[in-house]
């Protein structure tokens, strides 16, 4: 049955309902909306607009509806939608009492509360997941205090530093996304019901009561807004995407530091893939699928950017687009961190292999042009004196560790014997003690500080 079938003549069309429904996939929100409707019943008896035998009968119907839902003995089907389908079924089950819950309300106002009250949990699930992570990446990271690994800038050797520092610099990436999320969730928690289908009611409802049930902060102030407003959902996806962007980095990282030709980590059996084939193959399937779902998170934020563009005050049939690419967003995104956090763990790090890369191609020049430096030598002409120190290396098949002190001295005379200790890598990363540098101290520092900020979240 249609609620608004009483002003036409003909049925619709099969095709027209079938492009209309949403049921099919907002069936997803029935235990919101019956939260949301059990709150209003309440709140319509308590102010007089029904009876209390009314709203009682409302309530224990609804509750029954949502028990049966629970436990799989209600098909959620022919219906136009979620709003439809449940007061469909609490008339069919309590009669006459069962249509005055409508009363003050439209699926204008009702949607809107009940994708709020569902995001509300959705960035609840976010938190948790990325609360996870954040772990997993600190554990990594605590293995790595003792490890030296090379940095990179334009994906070419850099600089030495504690292989914690890579660890750390992505937890700091989901902690951003945890703060993000929270500020995110804080702003959706404000409720359009009671904004009607626009313009408010002329029945004296009490918006503060339903506000207070179903812990929002407050109702909103204006009911055109109020029933229009899906900012929240833009946001739940940017920040899903955000948080998509930072695990594709992750897992960009990873594949390649697990290449024969880096070969810092490598992932284990489990979380592995052979090719039908390669016999030597072992694929990094898992870190690439999630990078390539990030382009799918993305999509469904540009697509809701683009639907809600441009469309007039207040509700329009547009805005039932807002839930499909939320609910994948939703799923893709937390079951890309689960996964994440549990691939981590399941990576061995190749101590020997990430020390000696960290002295290879140079890796330790900077350190040479800062030895210099601190001799007095202008760091300038410091550089200029290590670029040609790497230069005579290359044509000589010579390395920065294996040059003696009075080869050093040939290029400038400050150069004293120190400096065969002063190249090693672990040396390096050592003295890049500056604050939030890549000295072991200090990334012990950052790791405490980061646990720190997560159990914020954890109690
Ligand atoms: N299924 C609709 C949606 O998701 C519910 C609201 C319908 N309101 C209306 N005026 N047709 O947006």
């Amino acid at each position: 049955m249609k609620l608004w079938e009483g002003r036409f003549e003909a049925p619709t069309a099969e095709n027209a309902d079938l492009f209309n429904d949403s049921l099919p996939f907002d069936c997803r929100l029935w235990a919101v909306d019956i939260a949301a409707s059990i709150a209003h019943a309440a709140m319509l008896g308590s102010c007089g607009i029904i009876s209390a035998d009314e709203s009682k009968a409302i309530r224990d119907g609804l509750n029954a509806i949502a028990d049966d839902i629970a436990a799989g003995k209600l098909a959620m089907e022919g219906a136009e939608d979620i709003h439809s389908f449940v007061e469909n079924e609490l008339v069919k089950r309590i009669g006459d009492a069962g249509k005055k819950l409508h009363t003050a309300r439209s699926r204008n106002d009702q949607v809107a509360t009940d994708f709020r009250l569902y995001a509300r949990g959705a960035f609840d699930c976010l938190t948790e997941s990325l609360a996870w992570l954040v772990e997993s990446l600190t554990d990594r990271a605590k293995a790595g205090l003792k490890l030296i690994m090379p940095g990179y800038t334009h994906l070419r050797k850099a600089q030495p530093m504690c292989a914690g520092h890579f660890f750390n610099a992505y937890a700091e990436m989901f902690l951003r996304d945890m703060d993000r999320v929270r500020a995110s969730r804080d702003r959706a928690n404000v409720m359009p019901l009671g904004s009607g289908a626009l313009a408010g009611t002329s029945y004296p409802i009490d918006r503060d009561m339903t506000c207070d049930l179903l812990e929002f902060d407050r109702p909103c102030e204006n009911s055109l807004d109020g029933v229009s407003d899906r900012d929240f959902a833009a946001e739940f996806l940017f920040d899903c995407s955000m948080i998509m962007s930072h695990l594709s980095r992750l897992c960009e990282d990873i594949i390649l530091y697990s290449t024969e030709e880096f070969g810092y980590f490598e992932i284990s059996d489990e979380y592995s893939t052979g090719s039908s084939i390669m016999p030597q193959k072992k694929n990094p399937d898992i870190p690439e699928l999630m990078r390539g779902k990030t382009g799918r998170v993305y999509g469904h934020l540009m697509a809701l950017l683009t639907t809600i563009k441009a469309i007039p005050l207040a509700y329009d049939k547009d805005l039932q687009e807002d839930k499909e690419g939320f609910f994948d967003a939703e799923k893709q995104t937390i079951n890309s961190i689960n996964i994440m956090a549990e691939l981590l763990p399941a990576i061995a790090l190749n101590k020997e292999r990430m020390a000696s890369a960290a002295e290879a191609e140079f890796c330790c020049a900077t350190d040479v042009a800062d030895y210099l430096a601190r001799k007095n030598v202008p760091f300038r002409t410091a550089h200029g004196v290590t670029g040609r120190i790497v230069r005579w290396c290359i044509e000589n098949g010579r390395t920065l560790q294996d040059m003696t002190a009075e080869e050093y001295r040939a290029f400038a005379p400050e150069f004293g014997d120190d400096i065969c200790d002063a190249v090693r890598a672990a040396a390096c990363a050592g003295a890049r003690t500056s604050y939030g540098g890549a000295s072991p101290e200090r990334v012990r520092e950052n790791l405490k500080s980061i646990k720190k900020r997560l159990k914020k979240y954890l109690q």
